[in-house]
C-alpha cells in the first residue's frame, strides 16, 4: 500500500512538471524608468522560447520576475514589500520561483539571496540571454546568479515580446548603460558602460511595429545624445576606429533622420537629453521632420552651478538657459520637461533659489522631482555628507512642486482655444467615454470618444485644461491618418 501511494505520488509530480514544462506561466512586473519596462518586453522575448508565456494575474505564475529599480531608496523599500506578497503566495503553491532582474540585482548581487529568502535568482541587466540556463538552474532546485556586465550586449537581435501593449506606443532602447557619472547617480554601477545599438536593427524593430500598426514609438537611452554607432563597442573607444568607420559613424541626430526618413508617419519620441550632451544638430532634426515630436526631457537637476558642478553634470545654469533659448528659437512650441532633485548634499537656501529663479525663467511643461536620496557606492555617498535634514529637503521639494504646477498651468493654458493634433492611445483613466492621447509636446489630451478609436490621430479643439491635462472635443481625423 505504501509502495502504491508512492508510485502514484511520483506519478503525479511527474505529470505535474510536465505540464508546468510545456506552458509555464511567467508574470513580470517592472519598476522604475521606461528602460525597465522595455527590458521586460526582452525578457518576455528570451523566455517565451523557452516555453513561458506571459501572463497579467499573478495566483496563475510559476516564474514571477520582477524587474527593479535602485534610483532611490524609496525604490528598492518598495520592490522588497512586494517580494512579502509573493513569500505569502509562496506558502500555497511551493513550485513558485522568483527571480529578481534589473537595477537592485546589479547593485546587490548575491546578496539579496541571503537578505530575502523568497529569491531563487538574481539577474543584472545584461544578462538575460543568460535566462535560459539560470531558470534550469533553479528547476533543479539550485539558487542562480549572473550579474556580469558586458561592454557590447544591446540586445539589438531579440525581437520584444510587447507587455501590457495599447498596439499605438512601444519603447525602442537604442543605447544601453550611461558613462556620465553624475555623482548622485547609481546607474553608471547597475547598468555598466554605455554601448549604442546598430541603427539597422533600431530601423528594422520601428518598421516592425508599424506593419503590427503602432503609430508612436519613444527611442530609449538614459543618455540618447551621447548615441554613437560606429561599429559596435565603447564610445569612449571611437578613438581607435578605423578612418571608415568614422566616416560612416551615425550619431543621434542621424539616427533620427533615419528612422523619421524609413517611417514618415510614425510618430518619434525619445527619452532622455542630457544638456551636456545635447546639440543643436539634433534640434534641428527635430524640427526637419514634422513626425518627430517637440517634446524635450531635458533634466536640469539644480538651477545653482555650484551644485551642478557638485553633481558633475558638465554644464552652467547659463549654458543650460542658453540650450533651452536655442530650443525655443528652433522649435518656438516645443514641450520642455525637467528632472529636479532638492536638498542634494550641502545645498543651501541660495542654491535652492536658483532653482527655483531657473524654473521660473524656463517655465517647464511638466517634472519629475524628488528629494536627494544617498545611494551607496556614488561619488556623492562616498565624499559627500548628506547634510540637508530630511524636513528642509521636504519643504524645498514641496515649493518646486508648487511652482511646476503653477508652470504647468501656465503652459496648458496657452492650449486654451487651439486645434491639436493627438494620437489616440487609450481610454481616459477617469471616465470610459472618452478618449486619452497626447499633443506631439507630450500634453495629455482627454475628449469624447464619439466615434473615433485607439491609434487615430484625430485634430482636438481644447476646450479647457488643468495644470496636467488639456479637455476638448475632436473636430476630425488629422491629415496624418
Ligand atoms: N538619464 C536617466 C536619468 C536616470 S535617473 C534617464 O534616462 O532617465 C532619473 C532621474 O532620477 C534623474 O534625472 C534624477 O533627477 C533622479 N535621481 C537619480 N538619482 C537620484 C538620487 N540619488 N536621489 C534622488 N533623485 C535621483
Ligand atoms: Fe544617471 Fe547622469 Fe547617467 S543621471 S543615468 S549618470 S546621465
Amino acid at each position: 500500500m505504501e509502495k502504491l501511494i508512492d508510485e502514484s505520488v511520483q506519478g503525479a509530480a511527474l505529470l505535474l512538471d510536465k505540464s508546468i514544462k510545456n506552458s509555464r506561466k511567467l508574470y513580470i512586473e517592472s519598476y522604475g524608468c521606461q528602460m525597465n519596462f522595455s527590458d521586460s518586453e526582452i525578457v518576455a522575448s528570451i523566455l517565451a522560447s523557452e516555453g513561458f508565456n506571459t501572463t497579467d494575474r499573478l495566483e496563475e505564475a510559476d516564474l514571477v520576475l520582477v524587474n527593479t529599480c535602485s534610483i532611490r531608496e524609496k525604490a528598492e523599500l518598495n520592490v522588497r514589500k512586494r517580494l512579502e506578497k509573493f513569500n505569502a503566495i509562496k506558502k500555497n503553491k511551493p513550485h513558485l520561483k522568483v527571480g529578481v532582474l534589473g537595477c537592485m540585482a546589479e547593485r546587490l548581487k548575491s546578496q539579496l539571496l541571503e537578505e530575502e529568502k523568497i529569491v531563487d535568482m538574481v539577474v543584472g541587466p545584461d544578462a538575460y540571454k543568460d535566462l535560459p540556463n539560470l531558470v534550469r538552474e533553479i528547476d533543479a532546485g539550485r539558487n542562480a546568479v549572473n550579474v556580469l556586465l558586458s561592454k557590447e550586449e544591446t540586445y539589438g537581435d531579440i525581437a520584444p515580446i510587447r507587455l501590457h501593449s495599447n498596439g499605438v506606443t512601444a519603447f525602442v532602447s537604442i543605447t544601453r548603460g550611461c558613462d556620465n557619472m553624475c555623482t548622485f547617480c547609481v546607474v553608471p554601477f547597475t547598468r555598466g558602460r554605455e554601448r549604442s545599438r546598430d541603427p539597422q536593427s533600431i530601423v528594422q524593430e520601428v518598421k516592425e511595429l508599424w506593419n503590427k500598426g503602432f503609430k508612436e514609438v519613444t527611442l530609449l537611452g538614459q543618455n540618447v545624445d551621447s548615441y554613437l554607432w560606429y561599429g559596435g563597442g565603447l564610445k569612449k573607444d571611437f578613438d581607435k576606429a578605423t578612418e571608415i568607420q568614422k566616416v560612416t559613424a551615425v550619431d543621434f541626430s542621424d539616427l533620427l533622420s533615419l528612422v523619421a526618413e524609413a517611417l514618415p508617419k510614425m510618430r518619434i519620441r525619445f527619452s532622455t537629453s542630457n544638456p551636456q550632451d545635447m546639440t543643436l544638430k539634433v534640434v534641428h532634426t527635430m524640427a526637419a521632420y514634422r513626425n518627430i515630436c517637440n517634446h524635450i526631457h531635458l533634466p536640469v537637476q539644480s538651477g545653482s552651478d555650484r551644485i551642478l558642478k557638485a553633481m558633475n553634470r558638465l554644464h552652467t545654469r547659463v549654458e543650460y538657459m542658453t540650450l533651452i533659448e536655442n530650443i525655443r528659437n528652433i522649435i518656438p512650441n516645443c514641450g520642455i520637461s525637467q528632472d529636479i532633485i532638492a536638498g542634494f548634499p550641502t545645498e543651501t537656501e541660495e542654491d535652492h533659489q536658483d532653482t527655483l529663479s531657473l524654473m521660473d525663467h524656463v517655465k517647464y511643461d511638466f517634472g519629475f522631482m524628488f528629494t536627494y536620496s544617498e545611494r551607496p557606492g556614488t561619488m556623492a555617498a562616498r565624499k559627500l555628507e548628506d547634510d540637508v535634514p530630511e524636513a528642509v529637503k521636504k519643504r524645498r521639494l514641496e515649493e518646486i512642486i508648487a511652482l511646476q504646477r503653477r508652470h504647468s498651468l501656465y503652459r496648458t493654458k496657452k492650449y486654451l482655444g487651439k486645434i491639436e493634433e493627438v494620437l489616440i492611445e487609450n481610454s481616459s483613466k477617469k471616465s470610459d467615454a472618452q478618449w486619452m492621447g497626447r499633443t506631439s509636446a507630450n500634453t495629455v489630451v482627454v475628449f469624447p470618444k464619439e466615434g473615433y478609436v485607439i491609434g487615430d490621430f484625430v485634430n482636438v479643439k481644447i476646450m479647457d485644461c488643468t495644470s496636467a491635462t488639456l479637455l476638448g472635443n475632436a473636430v476630425g481625423l488629422s491629415e496624418n491618418n
